[in-house]
């Protein structure tokens, strides 16, 4: 092997086995696989692993709500992940799972070694706890009021309406999302991973070149400036996990294992392969380490990962490249809208190929979020794959079969062409290796713009038309055919299966990235053309969209816990409250804010402004000039996004399961609820 030659270990982020995939998660899968193919072609050697990510409290809660254990769950996820990546054609070395052998026995090395180090401490913290459920709550699992600006229904963590973040402890009236249940303080003891001790460590890691982008550093510099904070790596039973050696009771927080579930499916094909484990995780490793992820999870990647390898002594990763979010028609994606598409709903009704195409003609190499616009997605996919290149092949391949029995030219009519299509081969390879996709796509449609120019102006259906002019038929169409061949092989890494189709088409081998030394394929059989892709059909991305469009009325949503009932009051204190029906005369969504939508009220004469939790349960177009029923005595609260002068009224646990109350038919605007 060459002393250049590249050996490369790349990983996309672990999906957690609880929901299926959707298009939002493909964004970093294709852009990650079409990275990789690319490397393969160029003949480094790169292995792509992934897995996935199963452990943690919503995986446990979720099996407990369907009435199956945690390894049924995640067993039976994981099949439907997998048969949806392959139908993507997200070519893994190997995809694995958290909740393996491997996994365990790599968790269990590090915690040794970074408590070997001293980066591990013991404190006993006070925590929420569910006396009902009789488990420990996560942030995300209490509800209660901000205690600074008195919103209700926030998070443990941190306050949608003011932005404030605090303890769950400071949580005003703090219930249990899982049962319901007012919840107790409760001691216990935690085990930290002390990310302080590394700070200096990854102040020098942040900023050598080629490990984060120039915007992802920049946010990951504002983190280290503001200070580190130690990280609680464990959490109590029950918890579905590992449990922590010589702690029984206590387990391995999902965050720790999950990175660890990268080396964990490595070592799996590792040792299904005869791999050299310590070659790409050794601390002097000279393979290359790169993490694909999304924006979100960068404070996970970008620090505690290479502190937690440094610690361990294992080598840190050479990049971490994040991506932006996906969003549809210019939105967050929304299931009211039918735009939150599974990868499942997506393969019942279009091809995988157009995804890939389309994604990688968007994508670059920065964190910009991508945009999927249903018409520019036909358009392109239309006009590109189908108008422009396969175009090409069937141009010329009918006169080859028909005239020649499908033998090809022993020459090309223009050498030079073809040539300037193989000096093409440098600059898109660069350009997939920098990521700039979108950039590559523009380049080989270029080239496909000249192959279809060459055909127009050499214009085979009139020479066809003069039997003395044979030679020169055969000898265009077989050029034609030339550059279609080195076109789908520089769109290889982006449509495997348009460049295979191709390949057996034309019948030649499994193409190699063209370069200068690539030599025309002449004098040759090739086999009858036959469309490799159709037009993306407007009917089917509609039908798709309908399939996707969740029916949020009243039932449709998850179940709720039962609250328990709350103390007896009088009835001078239910008079207290003036109730009133009210018209929704508009409904908007508030910048910044996930789960408020801002309520335009019509009391009958009088108009109030509401800011209501119920972004998840309701596009607000769907409720204008809806009547519902509000707490017009509420004194008015400032939030961070204005003033609420009320309150609506709504039922259910939260989230997407909320139900906001209506009167009967007749009830006008300003009637009083007694
Ligand atoms: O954010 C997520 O979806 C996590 N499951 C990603 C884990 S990536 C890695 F660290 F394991
Ligand atoms: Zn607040």
């Amino acid at each position: 092997m060459p002393a250049n030659h590249r050996k490369i270990l790349v990983t996309s982020a672990l999906p957690y086995a609880n929901g299926p995939i959707h298009l939002g998660h493909l964004v970093e899968y294709i852009q990650t696989d079409i990275w990789v193919r690319f490397q393969k072609m160029r003949g480094s050697t790169c292995w792509y692993v992934c897995a996935d990510d199963t452990h943690g409290t919503p995986i446990m809660l979720k099996a407990q709500e369907e009435g199956i254990t945690p390894e049924e769950l995640i067993e039976r996820v994981g099949r439907e992940h997998r048969a949806d990546f392959a139908a993507f054609d997200i070519g893994f070395d190997c995809y694995y799972s958290t909740h393996s052998p491997e996994n365990r026995e790599l968790a269990e090395e590090i915690y040794h070694r970074l408590k070997a180090g001293g980066y591990i401490e013991s404190r006993t913290i006070t925590q929420l706890y569910d006396p009902v459920k009789g488990m420990f709550l996560p942030d995300r699992f209490i509800r209660g009021e901000c205690p600074r600006c008195g919103a209700g229904d926030q998070y443990g963590d941190s306050c949608e309406a003011c932005g404030a973040t605090y303890a769950p402890t400071e949580l005003k009236n703090p219930v249990s999302a899982v049962s319901g249940a007012k919840p107790v303080e409760k001691e216990t003891e935690h085990f930290f991973f002390k990310l302080s001790a590394f700070a200096d460590f990854l102040k020098r890691w942040v900023h050598e070149p080629g490990h984060l982008q120039p915007e992802v550093a920049h946010k990951v510099n504002e983190w280290l400036e503001a200070g580190l904070r130690d990280w609680d790596i464990t959490r109590d039973a029950p918890y579905f996990g590992f449990e922590i050696p010589d702690a029984p009771g206590k387990y391995f927080y999902v965050w720790l294992d999950a990175p660890i579930g990268y080396m964990a499916s490595f070592l799996h094909l590792c040792r299904e392969k005869g791999l050299d484990f310590d070659e790409y995780w050794g601390p002097d490793s000279t393979t290359e380490l790169r993490h694909f992820i999304g924006k979100d999870i960068i404070y996970f990647h970008a620090l505690f990962w290479p502190a937690m390898l440094h610690g361990a002594g294992f080598r840190t990763p050479s990049a971490i490249h994040a991506h932006g979010f996906l969003t549809v028609n210019g939105e967050k994606m929304s299931k009211s809208r039918g735009t939150f598409i599974r990868a499942r709903t997506y393969l019942d009704h279009l091809d995988p190929q157009y995804l890939r195409y389309y994604f990688a003609a968007k994508l670059g190499p920065g964190v910009d979020d991508i945009d999927l616009n249903f018409d520019d997605f036909i358009q392109r996919v239309n006009a590109d794959l189908v108008g422009k290149v396969v175009n090409i092949a069937s141009r010329c391949a009918g006169f080859i079969r028909k005239r020649f029995d499908n033998r090809l030219a022993d020459s090309l009519v223009d050498p030079d062409l073809f040539i300037g299509f193989l000096d093409a081969g440098e600059r898109i390879a660069r350009l997939y290796e920098n990521r700039e996709f979108g950039k590559a796509m523009r380049e080989i449609m270029a080239l496909a713009d000249a192959a279809n120019q060459f055909i127009d102006e050499r214009k085979p259906w009139v020479i066809a038309k003069d039997p003395a002019r044979d030679s020169e038929l055969q000898a265009v169409c077989t050029q034609g055919l030339n550059l279609f061949r080195i076109l789908v092989t520089y769109l290889k890494p982006v449509l495997p299966r348009l460049a295979r189709e191709a390949e057996a088409f034309l019948d030649i081998g499994d193409q190699p990235w063209p370069d200068v030394a690539t030599r025309p394929i002449l004098g040759h059989r090739i086999n009858d053309f036959k469309p490799l892709l159709l037009r993306v059909d407007p009917a089917k991305v509609q039908a798709m969209v309908e399939a996707s469009r969740e029916n949020l009325a009243p039932g449709a949503a998850e179940s709720a816990a039962v609250e328990p009932i709350a103390p007896e009051i009088d009835y001078s204190d239910f008079a207290k409250i003036d109730l009133r029906i009210a018209r929704i005369v508009r409904a908007e969504n508030v910048e910044g804010a996930d789960k408020l939508l801002r309520l335009t009220l019509d009391l009958g004469g009088e108009t109030r402004t509401v800011f209501a939790g119920i972004k998840a349960a309701y596009d607000p177009e769907s409720l204008e000039g809806r009547l519902t029923v509000m707490v017009a005595n509420l004194k008015p609260r400032k939030m961070r996004f204005g003033v609420s002068e009320g309150m609506v009224l709504a039922a259910g646990p939260g989230g997407k399961a909320l139900y906001l109350l209506s009167p009967d038919e007749g009830a006008e605007p300003g009637m009083r609820v007694k």
